[in-house]
């Protein structure tokens, strides 16, 4: 397991550029897999995640080429109707895009269950119900989810989502588009990754209406053909070094950026007491005094995002007074209060309720990264602490966050990547 090691206490300075965003593209290269012909897929991150979904789609016979770390030509044109590799795909929660993907192209598909960070139960029921309302069979065996399509093939049909999910309303866009007919999702998801996913699959000659509302029409055609398409900028991503400016004091403009989409973030940092200036595609954060104390209810899209909640408690942990977040899309998304809690915070979690009361400093120490934005939150706290943080399981940082060690030293941050492999290689004595 690699490390981090991170001297905390200077404020960041100058500016950090944003990647693509991840779970747009983790969407979006499996999408792929519906188009015969050759995608340009610009502003790709490069982070783990999708390094093992261009390994699937390549297992499954797709010529991938890198043109630069962030543009890739995909085509799938003559992939093979063969399963995708199970230890590869239980690696990733975005996995399960392949089951919309290889049911609209062979009429079948057979997908482990995905893996993904812990928060808890965190079902499929409601992706079987989309691929049920387009007339196909799905079962779960051993693991598995095994679904068909009708002999006729996938005909649209109309969802009502039981719950606003994310997953779900792409995975049944990415079922729908060469269906027969119409389809409509209801109560769908409305995150700037689904309108990047709707773009995505309208430029390779899609019929996708509606996404960023409640209410998706897909009307299907007979075939996609090849074409480019460039994925916006990560919203969490920037979210993350956003949050970080205001932990940490400092002076930052994060380039490459949508304003619109980081609204609900903006306004909860200016609420704490950090200077947040928009331009057309950059933010700048700007922090000198002390935090105010503030309240977070987790929500979905325009909502504040559960996938910020843990970096925002770092704020909060050096805030005046006492904050409060409500989590309401997962069980369980505060295992990372106990590490903080480790380097001085004083966070008591009561089931979906953080009660987070400020201190004047953190401490750097040893703590894990739990999970991917847990992970994110760490960094941002060993950042913001005195001394030095090592923050260990880095991997599963490394899953979502591009270059981060680059990007932070770029903003003025001490940080470095010890790998284990390395240390364990130093000699005893020397
Ligand atoms: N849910 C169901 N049934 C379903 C699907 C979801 O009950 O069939 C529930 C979930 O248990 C959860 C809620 O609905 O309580 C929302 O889940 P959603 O389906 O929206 O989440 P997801 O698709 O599994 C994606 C992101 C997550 C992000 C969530 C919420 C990807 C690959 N993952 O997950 O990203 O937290 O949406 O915005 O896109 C991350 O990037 O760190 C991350 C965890």
């Amino acid at each position: 397991m690699n490390k981090y090691v991170i001297q905390g206490g200077t404020p960041l300075s100058g500016t950090v550029t944003i990647s693509g965003a991840k779970n747009a593209a983790v969407a979006i290269l499996p999408a792929a897999l519906l188009v015969n012909g050759t995608c340009r897929i610009e502003n790709v991150p490069n982070i783990s995640d999708v390094c093992l979904l261009v390994e699937i789609l390549r297992d499954m016979g797709a010529k991938i080429s890198y043109l630069n770390a962030n543009t890739l030509d995909i085509d799938c044109t003559h992939v093979r109707d063969v399963e995708s590799s199970d230890e590869l795909v239980r690696r990733i929660r975005a996995s399960y895009y392949l089951i919309g993907a290889q049911l609209g192209r062979f009429g079948h598909a057979r997908v482990a269950l995905p893996g993904g960070c812990n928060f808890g139960a965190r079902p499929i029921d409601q992706h079987i119900k989309g691929f049920e309302a387009l007339g196909a069979t799905v079962d779960l065996n051993n693991g598995f989810v095994c679904a068909y399509a009708p002999e006729n093939g996938l005909r649209g049909g109309r969802v009502n989502l039981d719950v606003v999910s994310v997953g779900a309303t792409m995975n049944i866009m990415i079922g729908a588009v060469l269906a027969e007919g119409t389809t409509i999702i209801e109560n769908a998801a409305k995150e700037p990754h689904i309108v990047d996913l709707a773009n995505f699959l309208n430029a390779m000659g899609a019929k996708v209406s509606g996404a960023g509302t409640d209410h998706i029409k897909v009307r299907g055609v007979r075939a996609l053909r090849g074409g480019s398409y460039s994925i916006i900028p990560d919203q969490i991503e920037a979210g993350t070094y956003m949050v970080a400016v205001a932990a940490v004091g400092g002076n930052v403009l994060v380039r490459n950026v949508i304003p619109k989409h980081m609204d609900c973030i903006s306004a909860k940092l200016r609420e704490m007491g950090a200077k947040v200036t928009e331009y057309d595609d950059a933010i700048r954060v700007q922090r000198t005094g002390l935090l105010r104390r503030a309240n977070v209810k987790t929500m979905p899209y325009p909502g504040f995002p559960t996938d910020m909640q843990p970096q925002i408690a770092v704020c909060m942990a050096l805030a005046s007074g006492v904050s409060f977040i409500r989590e309401s899309i997962y069980d369980t998304r505060f295992g990372y209060c106990a590490e903080l809690n480790r380097m001085g915070a004083s966070i008591k979690v009561e089931t979906k309720t953080a009660v987070i009361s400020g201190v004047a400093k953190l401490q750097g120490c040893a703590v894990r990264a739990c999970d991917l934005r847990a992970g994110a939150a760490m960094v941002i706290a060993g950042l913001a602490a005195e001394g030095e943080t090592v923050v260990e399981d880095v991997e599963y940082i490394e899953r979502g966050y591009e270059d981060i060690i680059h990007k932070i030293s770029g903003m003025g941050g001490s940080i470095r990547r010890m790998e284990t492999a390395a240390e364990l290689s130093i000699p005893a004595a020397v």
